[in-house]
């Protein structure tokens, strides 16, 4: 089939997008140790997929506090930073453009993972049920564990992490990124305050809407007033339960963001459906109405194929689509949709750690 609207060029802020392929942020738990720091392997991943029309890279926590998964990169060490600067450089050269997912998965932690083996922080003391975090265990097995319960973080903490997100969106922008990408989806530490069940505050932050939505926007704000609104994106999963979130008042507090942030003048708003991790699948109608309520560009995500993502802009709602588990297998993915040729299948027991194998040696259609 044609794929004529995915294959047109995009502007979003001020950067120029080859197509409305993109790719979705995907953990893949293959930063090199010890520091979590991309290195040529991971550049080797991306570049690969640079006729992506964005990338969008895997979530990359912004301090040692943020990080819930072993072996995910970071984005608040020098090692780091210049880690990232590698994979940027090598997909710029290979004319891709690509944004840093920033990641704070607040109570989605375990105390191996926090410094001095503390609880990791979240909105209130509430533990998410049935998550895992993924741990080195001291005698160096790799394991998945239950989330710890959190701690409430005090008031006079949130500047702080507000603080991180900025240095980390510096970071990113001295490495050479397009975009960041403010992860407020899955359930983490950003979408933890949105939520009615894991935010149970009685301060600023917590009870009414505007209350729950403070963090995020002030995040945004101060990452904006450092590096412009025009190379911010923000992600959000209304009707996600990942990461033990409620769907009930989900919809309306990620219309309400969506709003502020259009008020804003960000770049983009990146919507994780909930059809691949459970929850109630999103209505056209609810995305017109995320069309209404942010300018910017919009992108839908979460079990599309080429046809359904054709249509998705062929019904006027998306200027884009990203797609995550195609691109796992798929590295020349655009070439294939423009072509209708058959893709290679993603093997689920290769997404997270190891090498190359899953990673980098996924045949290209030349092959
Ligand atoms: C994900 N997803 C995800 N989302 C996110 O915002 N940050 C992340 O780091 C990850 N990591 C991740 C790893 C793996 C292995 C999978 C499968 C998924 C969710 C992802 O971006 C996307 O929303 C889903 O994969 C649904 O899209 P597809 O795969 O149906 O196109």
């Amino acid at each position: 089939m044609a794929i004529d609207k995915l294959l047109t060029p995009l502007t979003v802020g001020k950067t120029q997008l080859a197509n409305r392929i993109w790719m979705a942020p995907l953990t893949r738990s293959r930063a090199a140790q010890p520091g979590n720091v991309p290195a040529q392997l991971n550049a080797t991943y991306y570049t690969q997929r640079a006729s992506a029309g964005l990338i969008v890279t895997e979530a990359s926590q912004i301090s040692q506090q943020g990080q819930g998964y072993a072996w995910t990169p970071g984005i608040y060490t020098d090692e780091q930073e210049a880690g990232w600067k590698q994979v940027v450089e090598q997909v710029h050269a290979a004319g891709g453009k690509i944004s840093l997912q920033l990641w704070h998965v607040g109570r989605i932690s375990h105390h191996l993972h926090q410094v001095d083996g503390g609880a990791p922080v979240a909105p209130s003391a509430i533990k998410a049920q049935n998550s895992n975090s993924f741990v080195v265990l001291p005698d160096g097995t790799p394991a998945n564990q239950p989330t710890d319960t959190p701690r409430a973080l005090a008031l006079e903490e949130l500047p702080g992490i507000v603080a991180d997100y900025v240095a980390s969106a510096q970071r990113a922008i001295r490495a050479g990124f397009d975009f960041v990408e403010v992860h407020g989806a899955n359930g983490y530490l950003l979408n933890q305050f949105l939520d009615t069940g894991a935010n149970q505050r009685t301060d600023a932050y917590g009870g009414s809407l505007e209350n729950r939505a403070r963090l995020l926007l002030e995040v945004v704000d101060a990452i904006a007033a450092q590096i412009g609104a025009d190379r911010v994106g923000v992600r959000l999963s209304p009707q996600g339960v990942f990461g033990d979130m409620r769907v009930e008042g989900s919809g309306e507090t990620a219309l309400y963001v969506a709003k502020a942030l259009g008020q804003r003048g960000i770049a983009y708003l990146h919507i994780a459906e909930p059809d691949w991790a459970g929850g109630v699948a999103l209505t056209q109608a609810y995305r017109q109405q995320l069309r209404s309520a942010f300018g910017g560009a919009l992108v839908f995500c979460g079990g599309y194929d080429a046809e359904r993502a054709e249509a998705l802009l062929a019904s006027g709602v998306a200027d884009a689509v990203a797609f995550g588990r195609p691109f796992i297998a798929n590295p020349d993915l655009v070439a294939r949709y423009a072509k209708s040729a058959a893709l290679n299948t993603p093997d689920g027991s290769t997404f997270y750690g190891g090498a190359e194998v899953g990673y980098t040696d996924y045949p290209f259609l030349a092959d």
